[in-house]
């Protein structure tokens, strides 16, 4: 087994809050074991154009509370193809890394999986707003984010409230609906789409919608997963349907932003910590993934191909507690 001396660590894809808290983990974890470190610039693209910096247990002082990340991210296309994968590798070699952390999202795993087929090992940690990690119950940057979206729609409510109308909130998600559901929980939505569950208007919006008016209630909120396929005229129809003035607001960006939770801090530096002990133990192509609460790993490979579903139960008590 050849022995690790040098790990490179990069952010990859969406950022996500609580990424500086991993790569924190990384560097200091790496420096406790006396190993060197190279930080990659800008995902994937500062591997194919040599964009590295040496770092040290200093080099992460002050990260810890920062949003975004401090290596910057990217999507890089020209990653996706063999020959830029092959240069990668080169360049990393010829840097005398031995070993990388990559921190993403799906996209950035099948990129890791593409680094280990050339020969480059590498962990992969989860870092993504979406929590749709299908190996993981929980990925980095979704606990801020929720936090983010509750916090805006608390506000939303308020005005919602004293016009008596319908809030519409787009929250993100890409396909997947986990910070739907779960912000419609901690939110008190009437309404919750998200693109898992086909909706019928007349069932799963008029129905709710009429009803909380009729019980007396002064706001509506629903929220739509971006992914939910045919919300176009949803503001249109429930004005015209009910009589309720309805506004819609995409909340975007800001969803990705702030400083880290406690949640996603801890989190973050659990697994950012365990990918380099991965790395030691002579490990490679592994994800590193929360089960049962505890910290894991799974093959990349499977774990992409696992399917994760949200939980009926969720859904379900999101209707019943909007009675
Ligand atoms: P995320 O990691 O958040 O899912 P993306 O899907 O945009 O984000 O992927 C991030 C980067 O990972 C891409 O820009 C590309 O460099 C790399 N990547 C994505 N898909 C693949 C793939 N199928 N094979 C190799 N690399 C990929
Ligand atoms: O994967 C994170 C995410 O924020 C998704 O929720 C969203 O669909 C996407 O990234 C947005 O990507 P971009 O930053 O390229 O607009």
């Amino acid at each position: 087994m050849k022995t690790i001396r040098r790990i490179g660590v990069l952010t990859s894809g969406g950022d996500a809050p609580g990424m500086n808290a991993a790569i924190r983990a990384v560097v200091r974890v790496a420096c406790y074991h006396e190993l060197e470190v190279v930080g990659i610039l800008d995902g994937y693209s500062g591997l194919i154009n040599n964009n590295m910096i040496e770092m040290n247990a200093r080099s992460v002082g002050e990260t810890l509370q920062k949003g975004g990340t401090i290596l910057y991210t990217a999507r890089c296309p020209e990653f996706k193809e063999e020959a830029g994968v092959k240069k990668a590798v080169e360049n990393a070699k010829a840097a005398g890394i031995d070993g990388m952390v990559v921190v993403g999202g799906d996209g950035s795993f099948r990129g890791a999986r593409d680094l280990c087929r050339q020969g480059l090992p590498t962990i992969a940690v989860p870092g993504t707003i979406d929590n749709d990690i299908s190996c993981s119950e929980y990925t980095v940057g979704f606990d801020t984010c929720l936090n983010t979206v509750m916090d805006a729609v608390d506000k939303l409510r308020d005005t919602c409230s004293s016009h008596a109308r319908c809030s519409i909130v787009e929250v993100m998600g890409r396909d997947a609906g986990y910070i739907a559901i779960n912000a419609a929980i901690a939110c008190g939505a009437e309404v919750c789409l998200i693109p898992e569950k086909p909706f019928d208007f007349e069932t799963d919006v008029l129905r709710p919608v009429l009803a909380g008016k009729a019980r007396g209630k002064r706001h509506t909120i629903i929220i739509v997963a971006e992914g939910v396929k045919g919300v176009e005229n949803l503001e249109k129809m429930i004005q015209e349907k009910t009589g309720i003035e309805a506004r819609t607001t995409i909340l975007g960006h800001i969803q990705r932003g702030g400083r880290p939770t406690v949640r996603d801090r801890v989190t973050a530096s659990r697994m950012g910590g365990r990918a380099v002990e991965l790395l030691l133990e002579g490990k490679s192509n592994r994800i590193v993934c929360m089960q049962d609460a505890k910290v894991v790993d799974v093959d990349i490979e499977e774990g992409l191909q696992m399917k994760k579903t949200i939980s009926e139960e969720l859904i379900e008590l999101a209707k019943k507690l909007s009675v």
